[in-house]
């Protein structure tokens, strides 16, 4: 087919997500139709390159095509493709489960999860999360708790427990009527905080905050008030992503976890975004110092090839579904522990852990940090952030007052619409411009990524 085909097949059939239609199918749209990747790079049906600034949607890694990642699936790939994993096992499975353990240990002494369960993306994974928390409380007679409390803002998915776990009503408010009620607390937010004194700074909020800790004791407040009633603290540690990568005040997490296990309540962490290195440390949990009950993992899981995710857990909630069949739980899908997408995480995994990465993903964090703070030239920049391997440019009207641009302008998406030009593809949070580049990105590449950036705003703003 050729590129002008694609567009116009896809224009006529199909439906694509978070995409409005007025947009996609307006006269102005040409759809682009993404024909290969290689490392950082995604190359277009009409041969077009362009560089991948958001990891194909916070997925990738290692980079596109990379040799062992697919040499991997290929030679599973002439073994099977799929068989179910209802009543039976493979090694690729028990495999990764090894690894996943071992990957997700905070260390030899700290306590540490036993279990995985396998599912297929972010949102399935917190779902079965959600469920093994529920009945697990249920088979130890606290029936009762049932509450979950998660910070405004928060975003686990778009099924419907993980849109009730979420506090997002733009991408929920439809359901809202079908959805379980569950409680927020205010986000922690350093820049948009109401309890935050200091005045606009050039640089990351969090490193200027005037504070009392305010989100963390509300936090703590509110899931003391709930005490035997709550299930679970639900949290996306360290960066709360679909939120706008707000990136929360270290301790938050540690503090948090520890007011929920006094009450007796579980731990469910979400890092579905934040594990696998991309803010820095192998979860972003351990640098809290934190090993949830719940673990949520998907999107980098398989460094970015396949769908497959994993909620990992602890013996003894592992152990309350043993002995009377009826405990049973009666929760799967049919392409649980896909072999492929194992193979695909086991040499993710590898790759991840040799030390040559390492010093990849090392060099890729600290030359983001030397270029974020290029963004501070347009005045249009209010906030600029970074965990890891994640950056985050907030664009206000206002830089003395962080007053936001009108939503229907949609700067950011017009920015990064416009930064494809420049041979960047990257989508922002409402004004909230990301960059999270795969760990293959070379110095060179990551500096071509800046740079349309900046010509990107340039030519929306003016600056
Ligand atoms: C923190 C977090 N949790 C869950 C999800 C849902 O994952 P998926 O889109 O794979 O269902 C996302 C997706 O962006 C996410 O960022």
């Amino acid at each position: 087919m050729t590129p002008t085909e694609i567009a116009q097949i896809d224009q006529q059939h199909l439906w694509h997500p978070f995409t409005p239609n007025s947009l996609w199918l307006g006269p102005d749209h040409s759809p682009l139709s993404i024909a290969s990747g290689e490392g950082a790079w995604l190359i277009a049906s009409d041969g077009r390159r362009y560089l991948d600034g958001n990891s194909s949607i916070w997925t990738n890694l290692h980079g596109h095509a990379h040799p062992k990642i697919n040499q991997a699936i290929k030679s599973q790939l002439d073994r099977i493709a799929h068989s179910s994993f209802l009543g039976l096992t493979h090694e690729p499975a028990v495999h990764l489960a090894q690894q996943l353990l071992r990957y997700t240990r905070l260390s030899s002494e700290s306590p540490n999860l036993n279990r995985v369960f396998f599912s297929d993306d972010g949102s399935t994974a917190i779902e079965a999360g959600l469920k093994m928390i529920l009945q697990s409380f249920a088979q130890n007679g606290q029936g009762q708790r049932t509450q979950f409390i998660s910070p405004q803002g928060a975003y686990h998915g778009d099924t419907v427990g993980a849109m009730s776990l979420s506090h997002s009503p733009t991408f929920h408010h439809h359901f809202q009527p079908v959805l379980f009620p569950t409680q927020k607390v205010m986000t922690p937010a350093c820049y948009r905080c109401p309890f935050n004194r200091a005045k606009p700074e050039q640089a990351d909020a969090r490193s200027y905050r005037k504070c009392n800790f305010e989100c963390a004791s509300m936090a703590e407040e509110a899931i003391e008030h709930a005490e035997d009633r709550l299930a679970a603290w639900v949290l996306e540690p360290r960066v709360q992503g679909a939120a706008g990568m707000v990136m929360h005040p270290h301790g938050y997490a540690k503090r948090t976890a520890t007011a929920a296990r006094k009450v007796g309540a579980k731990v469910f962490f979400d890092e579905v975004l934040t594990a696998f290195g991309r803010t820095g440390t192998s979860l972003a949990s351990h640098a809290e110092e934190v090993t949830p009950d719940v673990l949520a993992l998907a999107k980098g899981l398989t460094g970015g090839y396949l769908p497959l995710a994993a909620t990992l857990t602890t013996e003894e909630i592992f152990q309350s579904f043993s002995g009377d069949i009826n405990r049973t739980f009666f929760h799967g899908h049919s392409y649980t522990a896909n072999p492929l997408g194992c193979s695909a995480a086991s040499a993710s995994l590898d790759l991840l852990e040799s030390s040559e990465e390492i010093k990849k993903r090392e060099r890729l964090v600290q030359n983001l940090s030397t270029l974020s703070s290029t963004f501070w030239k347009h005045p249009y920049v209010g906030d600029v952030r970074q965990e890891g391997a994640i950056l985050a440019i907030e664009l206000v009207a206002d830089r003395a007052t962080r007053t936001p641009f009108q939503s229907e302008k949609r700067l950011g998406a017009n920015i990064c619409h416009t930064a494809r030009k420049f041979g960047l593809i990257t989508r922002p949070i409402r004004d909230v411009l990301v960059l999270i580049p795969p760990y293959c990105t070379r110095p060179e590449e990551l500096e071509k990524m800046v740079d349309a950036l900046h010509q990107a705003i340039a030519q929306e703003l003016g600056s």
